[in-house]
Parts: C-alpha cells; sequence; structure tokens
C-alpha cells in the first residue's frame, strides 16, 4: 500500500486536472442536443482505459454508446465486472450554482461540478486505482471487465437491451457499482439493497380549450383542480400510497436489520438539516431511515399547466401535466407497480377528463448478499485505508442495472465513495477530494485482494 499512497500523493494534481476535463464535458443524456457531448465524455474515458492496455469497444444504442471494456489477460485471475455511468443530469436551476456546474472549482478541499460524485469522479477514482496498479506492479492483478454506460439517468435501456441479449459479457467473479455513497465521512459503508423506480406522466384533459374564468368558473372542469385530486387520491397526507395492491408484496426489513440502522447513530437531526428542510414527512409508523430505504414512495418533480406567466390572466385551464414517480422496495415489481398505476389513474379519473398516463420505465428494487468473498474483501479494504470495516445499509436510490447484474449470480458489491451531502442532481454537487484520493487506495487495494495479494 505504501507505495500506492506515494503514487497518489505524486499525481495528486495531474489527476485532479485529468478528471476537471472530464466533467467539464455536459454529458447530459436526457437532452438530446447534449448527444455530441454524451459521445465525447465516452470516448474521453475510452481513452483512458486504452491507454492502461484495455481493448475498448464502443456499442451503440438509440440513445449514447456504451463502453465494454475488456483489460489485459491475466491467467488463473479472478474476472471482476466494474459498473459506472459517464451521463449526468441536467444542471438546473443553473442559477443556484455558486460556480458553473460545467466549471470544475475547488473550493474547501471539495471539487463542486456536475457528475463529481454521481457518477465520473467515482468512475475515475476506479480507472486511476488501475492507473495506480499499472504503475506499481507494471500489470494489473484481475482480469478487468468495465461497463460504462451513459443512459442510467434515463433507464439505463440501451444496456439493458445488451446484457439480455449477450448474456456472456455479464460472466464474472465479482461485480463492482461505484455509484453510490458512504454514510458519513470516516464511516464505510455498502449498499445492500436499492430501490426500484417506476417513471410515469399524468396528462389531464378536461376542456377542448382554455377558457374565462368567470364566465365559465365554478361550473366548467379546471385540469389542474382535476390534477391535484388525482394526486392528493394517490398519496395522502399520511404519507400512504393509495393505489390498491401496491403494499401487498412489501416486507419489512428483520429486527436484526432495523437495530444495526438504529446502531448506526444516524439521527434524524442531522438528516433534517442535511436535506435543508424545517421538518420531515411520510409515514409516523416508520423511522425515517425506514421510509426513505425500505417503504415506498410516491413523488411529483413537476407539474405543468395554466399561465405562469406575469401578471394575471384569469383563465380556466384546459390541459394539466405532472410527471411522477414510484419507488419499490424488496419484493415489489416495477412493471407490476406500473400496472398498478395505471389501472388506479384510470379508475380514479373523473367521466368528464381525458386522463391519459404514460409509464416512461420501470426499475426492480435490487437486493445484494453481504457474505460474499469480494464483499468480505472490500470489508478488508476498507479496514486497510479508512481504519474502518463496511456498516451494511440501503440507499432510496435506484441503479436500473444492478437487479440484472445481480440475477446473472456474481456477487454484487455496492461501495462508492460519495458523501450523503454531495448533492447528487442538486445545484453545487460536490465530490471530497479526500475521498477521492482515499478511494483510489480502496478499490486498488479491492483488486489486488482479490487477486491473491
Ligand atoms: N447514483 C444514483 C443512485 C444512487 C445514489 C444509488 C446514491 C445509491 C446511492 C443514480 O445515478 C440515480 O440517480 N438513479 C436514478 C434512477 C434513474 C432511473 C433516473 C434515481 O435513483 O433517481
Ligand atoms: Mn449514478
Ligand atoms: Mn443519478
Amino acid at each position: 500500500m505504501t507505495t500506492l499512497t506515494a503514487f497518489v500523493e505524486r499525481e495528486q494534481s495531474r489527476l485532479l486536472a485529468d478528471l476537471s476535463d472530464w466533467l467539464r464535458i455536459p454529458s447530459i443524456s436526457a437532452q438530446p442536443e447534449h448527444s455530441a457531448d454524451c459521445r465525447r465524455a465516452a470516448s474521453w474515458i475510452a481513452g483512458r482505459l486504452e491507454r492502461l492496455g484495455c481493448r475498448v469497444q464502443t456499442i451503440e444504442t438509440d440513445a449514447h454508446p456504451i463502453l465494454w471494456v475488456t483489460g489485459p489477460e491475466v491467467p488463473g485471475a479472478p474476472t471482476v465486472l466494474c459498473y459506472g455511468h459517464y451521463d449526468v443530469q441536467p444542471p438546473d436551476p443553473v442559477g443556484e450554482w455558486i460556480s458553473p456546474a460545467f466549471e470544475p472549482t475547488v473550493r474547501d478541499g471539495m471539487l463542486f461540478a456536475r457528475g463529481t460524485a454521481d457518477d465520473k469522479g467515482q468512475v475515475f477514482c476506479v480507472v486511476a486505482a488501475l492507473e495506480a496498479l499499472k504503475a506499481t506492479r507494471g500489470s494489473l492483478p484481475i482480469n478487468l471487465r468495465y461497463l460504462i454506460e451513459g443512459e442510467e439517468e434515463t433507464g439505463s435501456h440501451g444496456l439493458t437491451d445488451l446484457l439480455t441479449r449477450e448474456p456472456e459479457r455479464t460472466k464474472a467473479d465479482a461485480v463492482l457499482v461505484t455509484d453510490t455513497n458512504m454514510i458519513a465521512p470516516g464511516r464505510p459503508s455498502a449498499d445492500v439493497a436499492l430501490r426500484g423506480i417506476v417513471h410515469a406522466e399524468i396528462h389531464v384533459r378536461t376542456l377542448k380549450a382554455d377558457l374565462h374564468s368567470g364566465l365559465y368558473g365554478g361550473a366548467a372542469p379546471n385540469a389542474i383542480e382535476t390534477l391535484w385530486h388525482l394526486l392528493e387520491k394517490l398519496k395522502g397526507e399520511d404519507g400512504r400510497i393509495r393505489i390498491p395492491g401496491f403494499y401487498d408484496r412489501v416486507t419489512r426489513p428483520t429486527a436484526k436489520e432495523l437495530k444495526a440502522w438504529r446502531a448506526l447513530g444516524v439521527k434524524e437531526k442531522g438528516f433534517k438539516e442535511e436535506a435543508g428542510a424545517k421538518g420531515l414527512i411520510g409515514e409516523r409508523k416508520f423511522s425515517f431511515l425506514e421510509r426513505i430505504w425500505s417503504r415506498p414512495t410516491l413523488e411529483v418533480h413537476g407539474i405543468v399547466g395554466g399561465y405562469t406567466g406575469a401578471g394575471s390572466k384569469t383563465v380556466i385551464p384546459a390541459e394539466a401535466t405532472a410527471k411522477i414517480s414510484l419507488r419499490l422496495v424488496a419484493n415489489q415489481r416495477g412493471k407490476d407497480a406500473g400496472a398498478q398505476l395505471v389501472k388506479a389513474v384510470k379508475r380514479l379519473a373523473p367521466k368528464y377528463a381525458e386522463v391519459t398516463v404514460k409509464v416512461f420505465s420501470t426499475v426492480d428494487p435490487a437486493q445484494t448478499p453481504l457474505d460474499s468473498r469480494p464483499f468480505e474483501v472490500m470489508d478488508a479494504a476498507f479496514r486497510e485505508v479508512w481504519g474502518k470495516g463496511i456498516a451494511p445499509i440501503r440507499s432510496g436510490g435506484s441503479i436500473p442495472i444492478v437487479p440484472l447484474l445481480q440475477q446473472r449470480g456474481a456477487p454484487v458489491v455496492m461501495a462508492g465513495i460519495g458523501l450523503p451531502d454531495d448533492r447528487l442532481h442538486a445545484p453545487n454537487e460536490k465530490l471530497t477530494l479526500d475521498q477521492l484520493w482515499k478511494g483510489i487506495l480502496l478499490f486498488a487495494r479491492w483488486f489486488e485482494m482479490l487477486g491473491g495479494r
């Protein structure tokens, strides 16, 4: 490890400059006008892996390319499949950034830019670990496979198709997913469960066209009003979702797991502060950790309709749309929950309104084992670098490809080096640089120990 540490110390400023170059490329997968940027971001990281002696195949999809990376053959060594994504979420609201989203800036030992923690910084960390191994040992200790996609933030459709068509690509002895975070600074952890997600859009039409709200108001149906009543019927103020059958397959964590969560010492007060909220909401019966980790939920992400310009306009809007998502937990299934949602909305829709529901994508929840050798080796690597072993935790987030990877049999380890306050998808996303430097050692040691050294 001392030679690895020396490598990181020596190369720090170059690595920071390199990562910043990558972060400057606005690889926003959701916005078609950034397609070329997504491609540039893919080829940027492909170039680095090629310089390490890896073979990189660029696989086209309907959206952005997937990189399939194969390391030099190491006879007798285990095969390790790593996963990450080069696409990022839109930077909006852009005015809220202290320094622009695509101009990486260091402040107080943290690197600020879109994609620092989610997920370019984490992919870069693994690639830098491979570089460190190459520099200190001359070769890699494992047979590397690396899947780096550009559609994670939009549902991983291309990657799901590829791995369904070509299942042999997921053959490995261990899978590493570095798209997650630790529970707190100085507190190593690994996710053993993720929530699933159903993305949907509800559209309401109540009139042929907008109407004068004085001449028609009180009798003509308002699309926004219809939409809010509908949303209210889908999720109550008590945080409970009223979609029939929705909770049928929801299971509670074991008493042992719940006890371990209490022992984590993460307090509601700290969570509230980190969220920047005056108070928390949701199902009272459950602790806030249960609410974000092991309970399903429904969120409204955006509502469009009516007049929102300057001054006032007295109008009854004819149309309104809401973008929503459901988060799912253990044993729920994305497809089933999507179908339940569509059915519930159809049933709740008043006769006078045309209501349509579009389900964009569904992702199953995932659970990964704690007792695998790759997990144990990660625990040992954390002990070396952080001086502390892993606390198994869950995350309320979703990573669309993980359920498929997990089903294929190789143990999946979800151990990212992000922190809870990294502000993923939000303004001023950051990566704490100390996490990056330690993370390089962590992944390098994990690869080495898996390879038997
Ligand atoms: N990396 C996140 C998910 C995540 C964050 C998992 C922290 C565990 C810990 C991922 O990029 C993400 O944001 N996923 C989306 C899902 C997608 C289908 C839009 C999400 O969870 O909203
Ligand atoms: Mn991510
Ligand atoms: Mn994300």
